[in-house]
């Protein structure tokens, strides 16, 4: 159930309009169309200006005192006044319980203003929330000059992840204890979009190779986009609840509640794990470092046993506590530097431990998960000279029995970076190791240098984006035999850690937007004829005959052609087909149907039939029916329409046994068309 949201005074622009487009919102079919539906207008849930004179449920967070003010007002003639402040923390603060809601993600803004006389400061909007009265604390945005000479807009954005029994927004301070004046808060959400459910499930189409991951948050399993999730994913990665500051905060204290939430999610949901990450030079909390004094480490003997006994404690806890549930270990995290000469990073674990951290944490992992495949994992391993320390250290480490199963690779890259050959060096540069590959952390940026800022992502770069997918997928797929999987480094652009890195701006890295909808990136990967001008702009892509290429192939209907009109033989057919496997294997494989009308068509049939008793399972871009070796496959409403010269290509997986002969006696709305190599 939603939260009940209200309409407050002092807020007139969204009201009705609101309501009407959240109705709307509701009402829209289930099947989107393409491109994907507009966003609806916000829904203010909460609107403070404090024009009543009371103060509108707001308080302070202790002892501070809290009233309404004429001395100073945004809008109207009074704000909120909180004085008495004796610590940074301390300020305006109100209960959001009963008014948010699980999964939704929520705007928050105020203004923010100091008494008068008071010395500029820093000040943030922060969110605590308790469960069973532990509790937390969240930055709804960065900290922000305010000043005692004009109103300042704190504004941010905040999801509720968590079942909480206390939920208060407040302005606290970085430093010091000015008095505050806040006005104008406000808190509103976006009707979230319904995914779409029309199109092909990325882990469907991707089946043939390995499975298809995503990075999660406390976030991303629930609402809806847990249900983009387990549409298109089959595997998943905890992007922070794994990592040594989340699991081990203080000295054997251990703390697994977000963990536990995303492996439970992932077991319930039967998706894989790929547990990140055990050993990393960041986000280890200070104390692992310091010494039995509480000094930090230098590198003595005691400090290295120390050390070495913090990572066999460590990594035996957590690895054991999911035996049998995480079938990936990315063990190590980044431990390649490519400037030194002997290619290892000078991390706090190298300078106290050398290459012993390694080696403590392959063996302890195995030997808390021996069924576990523990991997190395690292960013820029396309670069030359990073792969290549790598390889040596894994080689090295391997030869002595240390026991790394496999290599990780980020893949954290770009629009226009690296080359389809420099990632494709990137795996072969392994296979003679015999180790497993796997692509960990998967996103394109669509910026190409740190200088240039969109507030929304042009349409050409999102296009090139989706040729990118479609180029760097398809080097994966050509190695699926030496990568057991491959996972995105989020699910959709609404959540990316691009957008503060390496500056902050608005990135869109990721196969779906921030509506959750379908991008070009998407289309790359699961049917690249239908990424936005695919018959012209693809850089690779073969053009789209022309009604005037002369027909080669045989064009007669065959004997068992359903009745209809047929091409005659004396004129060129009105159709080109190209039947591909584009995979195989054991009792399976996946194919296309790639047709061109060369004049337009509105609303088809495609037939053919299956020569060797093959049986579809699964068909995407339109709906499939099969009777003994007849297909037909009529279209979805979204390619209903084939203009002249262009392609519609239906994609399906489908069983064989004994031979795999190709499709016979193609035909469009009954007609047979040319057929292609
Ligand atoms: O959870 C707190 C929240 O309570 C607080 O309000 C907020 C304020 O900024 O911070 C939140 O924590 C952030 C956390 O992500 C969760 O969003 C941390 O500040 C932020 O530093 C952390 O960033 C993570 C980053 O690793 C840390 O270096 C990213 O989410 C995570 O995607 C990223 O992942 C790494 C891989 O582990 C290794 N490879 C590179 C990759 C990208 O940096």
């Amino acid at each position: 159930m939603r939260a009940k949201h209200w309409r407050r005074t002092k807020w007139t622009p969204i009201g009705v309009a609101a309501l009407l487009a959240a109705s709307a919102a509701v009402a829209l079919p289930p099947l989107l169309l393409t491109p994907a539906a507009q966003a609806a207008d916000p829904v203010v849930v909460l609107s403070h200006g404090f024009e009543d004179g009371t103060t509108q449920g707001w308080g302070g967070r202790s002892a501070e005192t809290v009233a309404t003010s004429t001395a100073a007002a945004r809008t109207g003639s009074r704000s909120l006044l909180v004085s008495g402040r004796t610590a940074s923390w301390q300020g305006p603060a109100r209960s959001l319980l009963g008014s948010v809601e699980k999964g939704t993600r929520y705007t928050l803004s105020a203004w923010v203003r100091l008494a008068a006389g008071e010395p500029a400061a820093q000040a943030r909007l922060s969110v605590e929330r308790r469960t069973a009265g532990t509790p937390s604390y969240d930055q709804a945005t960065g900290n922000v000059n305010v000043t005692a000479t004009g109103w300042t807009q704190l504004t941010g954005s905040y999801t509720l992840a968590h079942d909480v029994d206390f939920l208060t927004a407040y302005v606290e301070t970085v430093s010091g204890t000015s008095a505050i004046h806040i006005d104008d808060f406000t808190m509103s959400y976006v009707p979230a979009t319904p995914i779409q459910t029309n199109i092909p499930a990325v882990k469907a189409v991707l089946a043939p190779y390995f499975p298809i991951g995503t990075a999660i948050s406390p976030t991303t399993i629930i609402g809806q986009h847990a249900q983009l999730l387990n549409r298109h994913f089959s595997s998943v990665t905890p992007g922070n609840s794994l990592k040594w500051d989340a699991t081990e905060p203080a000295a054997g204290s251990f703390r697994f509640t977000d963990a536990d939430a995303a492996v439970n999610f992932a077991v319930a949901n039967g998706l894989e794990i790929r547990g990140h990450t055990l050993i990393w030079h960041q986000q280890t909390p200070s104390w692992v470092f310091a010494d039995a004094a509480g000094n930090p480490m230098t590198a003595t003997a005691a400090n290295k046993a120390l050390l070495l006994s913090r990572i066999e404690s460590h990594v035996s806890t957590v690895v054991g506590r999911y035996r049998g549930k995480i079938k990936y270990w990315d063990v190590a995290n980044e431990v390649i530097d490519e400037n030194q000469a002997d290619g290892l990073r000078r991390s706090r674990w190298f300078e106290i431990a050398g290459l012993d951290f390694l080696r403590t944490a392959f063996r302890a992992a195995r030997a808390a998960d021996p069924a576990a495949r523990l991997f190395i994992n690292d960013y820029n391993t396309n670069v030359p000279a990073k792969r290549d320390k790598l390889f040596n250290l894994v080689s090295a480490l391997r030869a002595e029995g240390v026991p790394i199963d496999g290599v990780g690779h980020q893949m954290h890259v770009n629009i226009d970076w690296p080359s389809v050959a420099e990632t494709e060096a990137m795996i072969t540069k392994f296979v003679p190791l015999g180790v497993d590959q796997q692509v960990t952390e998967m996103d394109i940026s669509i910026y190409t240098n740190t200088g240039e800022s969109f507030p929304t992502p042009p349409r050409d770069r999102l296009i090139k984006q989706g040729y990118r997918y479609r180029d760097l997928m398809g080097v994966f797929k050509r190695h699926a035999d030496a990568i057991s999987s491959v996972t995105l480094w989020g699910l959709a652009d609404d959540d990316t850690w691009l957008d503060s890195f390496p500056v902050a701006r608005k990135d869109a890295p990721l196969l779906f937007d921030t509506e959750l909808q379908a991008k070009p990136a998407y289309w790359g990967i699961v049917d690249p004829s239908r990424i936005e001008g695919a018959a012209s702009a693809s850089p690779t892509a073969s053009a789209a005959p022309t009604a005037s290429a002369s027909p080669t192939g045989n064009t007669s209907p065959t004997a068992g052609a359903s009745p209809g009109p047929t091409n005659t033989g004396q004129a060129p057919p009105p159709c080109q087909v190209r039947y591909t496997v584009t995979g195989q294997w054991q009792g399976g494989f996946q194919g296309e149907v790639r047709v061109t009308a060369l004049a337009p068509v509105n609303g088809w049939t495609l037939r053919w039939t299956f020569p060797n008793g093959q049986r579809l399972d699964q068909l995407w871009n339109g709906t499939a029916t099969q009777t003994g070796a007849a297909v037909a496959v009529t279209n979805a409403s979204w390619n209903r329409s084939i203009p002249a010269n262009s392609t519609a290509t239906v994609g399906f997986l489908a069983s064989w046994a004994g031979t795999n002969g190709p499709a016979a006696d193609i035909t469009l709305n009954n007609a047979a068309c040319q057929r292609l190599p």
